[in-house]
């Protein structure tokens, strides 16, 4: 067997999946995604930390026994119910009847809403602990991360955080299971794409579950996506806080609507005046093209977005509206931010966007520029005068 051990006592058991698409059924899936689940063993009580999609809970179920074949699972601690993590829990029942399932008032709702799970289930409050034999768990809850359930368990001997999708990643684990065993480049932009798609609305409970971890030592975060961070914990955690607080690197998004090329025109203009001002990050996307998750990912990224639609059906183009409203339904804020716009016969774009943008807390540049029909002289100078105060602001 090869070891997949993290701390003594403590075991990898989760799986990789590379077969699903879309995540949620919704965010794509270039290089995979783990569940990560865990095995603590203390010198009394054995218990399995969060769980894997039920696809894949019979793999997790041979991994087990292929640490210990005639193992007894005492414990089986959720720290998030969401089904890529809980969907295995009958299965893990019916192998282990024994075994209590241990999660907080939210938790055992969920488990007999799911799975009409309601015995052997322990309920566990904010600050409980559980003494495995000289393994010692600590109960947080840490709601909205990504779920109201969700809650964190801290091992103290070992000072292991399992946090649950908290600094999690999409990407499969190919080969490595602690960063210290892969190239970690990978799992970066994987990262902040998980965070923009999945838990940005939640910015605000990251911010307090940091607060609440700020004074407790922690070796290893063992999310239940990725990698599990030990020698780039502090990389990781700084990542988190800067997300979490709507920080980012200097960098333009621009994302661009264009039926026959002329607003993407506006859109290269742009572009191209704010690499002569010097701006070195700038990611273009067309959103008819580039996918919802990638474009979150890069808004999350860089401190610029500019905005360019035609008028569409007296609106803003839809993928142009669904972005935005995105950026609504996740409070996205710190943008610094400027649209411009093309139309026919009738103006409607920019007037849509900016009532879209309202109410984010984005830090507004330069006059909209709205182009009638194609490209003219007169555009173009106006799409480079707001590039160079784009980028002045940016710079500020
Ligand atoms: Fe990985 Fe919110 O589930």
């Amino acid at each position: 067997m090869i070891s997949t051990e993290i701390v003594k006592g403590v075991h990898y058991i989760g799986v990789n999946d590379r077969t699903t698409t879309r995540f949620e059924g919704i965010w794509p899936l270039p290089y995979g995604v783990s569940y990560n689940s865990y095995l603590v063993c203390g010198s009394r009580k054995n218990a399995v930390i969060d769980g894997v999609e039920v696809s894949h809970c019979f793999k997790q179920i041979d991994k087990i026994k292929e640490i210990n074949p005639e193992i007894k699972i005492d414990y089986l601690i959720i720290n998030h119910m969401e089904p890529d993590h809980s969907g295995g829990v009958v299965a893990l029942c019916r192998e282990f009847p024994d075994m209590k399932v241990v999660g907080n008032a939210k938790t055992a709702d969920m488990l007999k809403g799911y799975y009409g799970l309601d015995e052997n289930v322990v309920v566990v409050a904010d600050g409980d602990t559980m003494d495995l034999g000289g393994k010692t768990l600590h109960f947080h809850l840490t709601p909205m991360i990504h779920w109201p359930e969700t809650m964190m368990t801290y091992l103290e001997e070992d000072k292991v955080l399992f946090a649950g999708d908290a600094f999690g990643c999409f990407g499969a684990l190919n080969g490595g299971i602690v960063d210290k065993e892969m190239d970690t480049s990978l799992y970066y932009p994987e990262m902040t794409r998980y965070y923009s798609n999945i838990v940005a609305k939640y910015g605000l409970f990251v911010q307090k579950a940091l607060a609440k971890f700020a004074d407790v030592p922690v070796d290893y975060i063992c999310s239940t996506h990725g990698p599990v961070w030990h020698d780039e914990l502090k990389k990781v955690i700084g990542i988190y806080d800067r997300l979490s607080r709507g920080e980012s690197e200097e960098g333009v998004v621009i994302a661009y609507a264009s039926m026959y090329g002329n607003t993407e025109d506006m859109a290269d203009v742009i572009a191209r005046r704010l690499a002569v001002d010097g701006i070195r990050n700038i990611k273009v996307h067309n959103v008819s093209y580039s996918d919802e998750s990638f474009i979150l990912r890069d808004i999350y990224t860089y401190k610029g977005l500019i905005v360019l639609s035609p008028t569409y059906n007296g609106c803003a183009f839809p993928k142009i509206e669904a972005l935005l409203s995105s950026l609504q339904l996740r409070a996205a804020s710190g943008k610094v931010f400027a649209c411009a716009g093309s139309f026919t016969w009738a103006s409607a774009a920019v007037k849509r966007i900016n009532a879209m943008v309202e109410k984010l807390k984005f830090t507004r540049v330069g006059d909209d520029v709205e182009m009638k029909q194609g490209m003219s002289g007169d555009v173009a100078e106006k799409c480079r005068i707001l590039a160079d105060k784009f980028a002045a602001e940016l710079r500020k």
